[in-house]
């Protein structure tokens, strides 16, 4: 099924869900349960494309997981720990798939083994940019070859020496990256951030006992003496990524009201939050609590009438991932809005501005193109029509949630990519009452 068309809404979306887990911390919980000493729990995890394909590189690195599937888009895993220098040679290249989270963050750990492996993925995959994990690990002493700085990675033992970097623009997979290699280094990695990135990877860390300092904005990872990590025991909060598609769903269609349960919070993640507030959105968090080490709550969204913002500076990396969606928030919202500081946009799954704008503009919005971001004159009236994911998951639900207020009904090309982050995306959106469905 790779088609899915959504019909205009002319009832609300009402009701209480909750949305897969967190991507980014699913990644990260694998791969340090492999790295542990001892048996992790992992509750509510995220099966989806991308976790999916980090799940089996670490079975590939000799890692024992148990899976059980009390809910079809929740798993809970226990993991057998190899310890951090307990890892074995993969059969063959590890295929990270659509996911550079996956690509990026195992190479850090891969450039520590005593033995050689290979990094390799999609087409889409294969285009992403890779120079700015492999030059700092060259940096760090890792031997990594790959022509043209692209997947697939060649990596061979390297002998690793902590050091000072830099990073010249706020990435969590490239800081990941290091600290992960930084494990494996002789003395301490220090890594400085220019603005704040997602801090998983740091927050897991310290969990499992490792030695992390953050001051200002630098991070220093002392590998353990011991040579041992602590297991992980973390139950996954729902990904705000992917509650972000509900949030803005609940937000433009009319007399509508959705709750998110137990949605991550963590302040490098809710720009999206922030941005949709300062238009006018009517969005409250209940029942604060702490899921996994990470700041949680329940979300409700209401339909609201938005005004026009701006989104730059800080606030682009803590919403980086939800500007598709935001884009169609604009486009329900009255006077221009200006999306400017996110370049990084255009080396995601896709570029995501170019590709966003030709498809939203598809649909009848009016969206300007920039190098760095783009501009939406709103409020307009979405018309109906056929519609690419370009094989962008983000893109594919942005489309999604604009067809929810469209015209017409509107035929999203190659949705199946929506399970890359967000499988069930279809069915928790029918819960709600959303008039969508696969047709071919
Ligand atoms: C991620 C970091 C971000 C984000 C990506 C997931 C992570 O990328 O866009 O979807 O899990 O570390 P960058 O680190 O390249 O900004």
């Amino acid at each position: 099924m790779t088609i899915l068309r959504v019909e205009p809404q002319t009832t609300p979306l009402r009701g209480t869900v909750t949305v897969p887990g967190d991507k980014s911390i699913s990644h990260r919980a694998v791969m340090l349960a492999g790295l542990a000493s001892g048996t992790s729990h992992i509750r509510r995890w995220l099966p989806a494309g991308d976790t999916l394909a980090t799940l089996a590189a670490m079975q590939a690195l000799g890692v024992t997981v148990a899976i059980h599937q009390p809910e079809p888009h929740a798993w809970d895993l226990t993991i057998t720990g190899q310890g951090l220098d307990g890892l074995q040679a993969p059969a063959g290249a590890l295929d990270c798939r659509n996911a550079g989270t996956c690509m990026r963050l195992l190479a850090g750990i891969l450039a520590g083994q005593s033995f050689p492996s290979t990094l390799d993925g999609s087409e889409q995959l294969r285009r992403r940019p890779m120079r700015r994990i492999i030059a700092p690990l060259r940096q760090m002493g890792a031997n990594i070859e790959a022509a043209d700085d692209k997947a697939p990675l060649h990596i061979r033992p390297g002998r690793l020496h902590g050091f000072r970097y830099e990073m010249p623009v706020a990435s969590a997979q490239v800081k990941s990256a290091l600290l992960l290699a930084g494990l494996y280094a002789a003395g301490p990695t220090h890594v400085y951030q220019p603005g704040p990135a997602r801090d998983h990877t740091e927050r897991l860390l310290a969990a499992l006992g490792v030695d992390l300092h953050v001051d200002g904005g630098w991070i220093t990872l002392t590998p353990p003496a011991t040579r041992t990590l602590a297991p992980v025991q973390l139950t996954v909060p729902a990904d705000p990524s992917s509650a972000a598609f509900l949030q803005v769903a609940a937000t433009i269609v009319p007399h509508s009201q959705v709750t998110i349960t137990n949605v991550g919070l963590n302040e490098t993640r809710t720009g999206l939050l922030d941005l949709l507030l300062a238009m006018g959105a009517d969005l409250a968090v209940s029942s604060r609590r702490e899921t996994g080490g990470e700041p949680a709550g329940d979300l409700t969204g209401r339909f609201a009438e938005l005004h026009a913002t701006d989104a730059a500076g800080e606030v682009v990396v803590r919403a980086i991932d939800e500007f598709p969606v935001w884009a169609v928030a604009a486009s329900q919202a009255a006077g221009t809005s200006t999306l400017r500081d996110a370049a990084e946009l255009r080396v995601k799954e896709v570029d995501r501005i170019s590709v966003l704008a030709g498809e939203l503009r598809r649909l009848g919005v009016v969206l300007a193109e920039q190098a760095d971001g783009f501009t939406v004159v709103g409020p307009g009236r979405v018309q109906g029509g056929q519609v690419d994911s370009h094989g962008d998951h983000r893109l594919g639900m942005a489309l999604a949630v604009a067809g929810l207020v469209a015209a017409a009904p509107v035929y999203i090309h190659h949705a199946d990519c929506i399970a890359d982050s967000f499988p069930g995306f279809v069915s928790t959106m029918q819960a709600l009452g959303a008039q969508m469905a696969w047709v071919a």
